[in-house]
């Protein structure tokens, strides 16, 4: 193999740019040349592909997005798409492409691995919701900007003594929610992967403010409902005087966690290796604090599992 691609793809996340900066590196350190594909799977249809040298990643690790842009992109849905880009990387002369992304991103490079062209999957979006891995890139640093929002909330939540509702994103994962609720101390965590009883959730505000809370926080993942809906059914049900707020993309954006930028990079470069061991459909991951490759189809075959120990755990510390 002489020369590979990398590219991000699907929502963005805080660390794919110490993403791209391993794959580049580390592929120019073992003797690679490397090219940047721009704006992820349209990119690689369109051409927009650059070659890269060790200064095109420079000053990139500490910022947010990603350098080579992100997109979510129709057109590779179909199999004109993706044969307009393997076209386009045998012209470039690419013999293995890393994609950086989430779950969707992986069933695109699976589809361009069955067309003859290897590629390895970096797990990155906020989400934390890939199947194989125990974290993603990008969590980390969402989990951060939750947990100073719902500090900050809860500030004004004591200072007026209100009940607070935070949606955070998550898309079907309750991961954010869960570990953001669970360092914020939240009385209320709604996740999509737990069934929820509001007559449940009315009777901890009550017990909380009985034993003279001044405030209560809710966190709920967007997969559950929004918290428009819920702040409405607090007031409807049970006369809950409350406010909310949507963190949204908020959560997507920062200079990325120590965290994120150690896994961003153990992650890019142990990708590299894995092309240059001659393996393609495979993504990288961590297990058990141990970074691991395995086969694209492990990650198709289940859901990711959220850790519910977390849950109980929170459900306990927030009587
Ligand atoms: P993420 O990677 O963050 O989960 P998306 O689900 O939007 O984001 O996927 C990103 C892109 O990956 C899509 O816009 C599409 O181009 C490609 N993709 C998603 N699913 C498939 C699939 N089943 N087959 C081929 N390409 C796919
Ligand atoms: O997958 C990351 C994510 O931020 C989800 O949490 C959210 O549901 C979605 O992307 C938002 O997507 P968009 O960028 O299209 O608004």
């Amino acid at each position: 193999m002489k020369k590979i691609a990398v590219l991000t793809s699907g929502g963005d996340a805080p660390g794919m740019n110490a993403a791209v900066r391993a794959v580049v590196r580390k592929a120019i350190f073992d003797g690679l040349e490397v090219a940047g594909v721009y704006n992820g799977y349209q990119g690689l249809i369109d051409g927009k592909i650059k070659n890269m040298e060790l200064g095109s990643v420079g000053d990139i690790i500490q910022r947010g997005g990603t350098m080579l842009r992100s997109a979510r992109c129709p057109e590779f849905l179909s199999d004109e798409g993706r044969d307009k880009a393997v076209e386009q990387i045998k012209e470039h002369g690419i013999e293995g492409l890393v994609v950086i992304g989430g779950d969707g991103s992986f069933r695109g490079a699976y589809e361009l691995t069955k067309l003859g062209i290897p590629c390895v999957c970096v797990p990155a979006t906020i989400d934390n919701d890939i199947n194989g891995t125990e974290f993603t890139i990008g969590f980390d640093t969402a989990l951060n900007t939750i947990v100073d929002a719902i500090d900050k909330i809860r500030d004004t939540a004591t200072s007026h003594e209100r009940t607070f509702i935070i949606e955070v994103m998550g898309r079907d994962a309750g991961d954010l929610a869960l570990w953001a609720g669970l360092a914020g101390g939240a009385e209320t965590i709604l996740i999509p992967e737990e069934n929820f009883d509001i007559d449940d959730i009315v009777e901890r505000l009550a017990s909380g403010t009985g034993r003279g809370k001044k405030h209560s926080i809710i966190i709920v993942a967007e997969g559950v409902m929004s918290a428009n809906e819920l702040a409405k059914i607090l007031r409807d049900t049970a006369d809950i005087d409350n406010r909310y707020s949507v963190l949204g993309h908020v959560q997507r954006g920062g200079s990325p966690s120590v965290r994120d930028r150690v896994i961003a990079s153990q992650f890019g470069a142990r990708a590299v290796e894995v092309l240059l061991e001659g393996h393609g459909g495979k993504a990288i991951g961590m297990q058990k604090n141990q970074v691991v490759d395995y086969n694209l189809e492990d990650v198709f075959a289940d859901h990711h599992e959220t850790d519910m120990t977390m849950y109980k755990l929170s459900q306990e510390l927030s009587i």
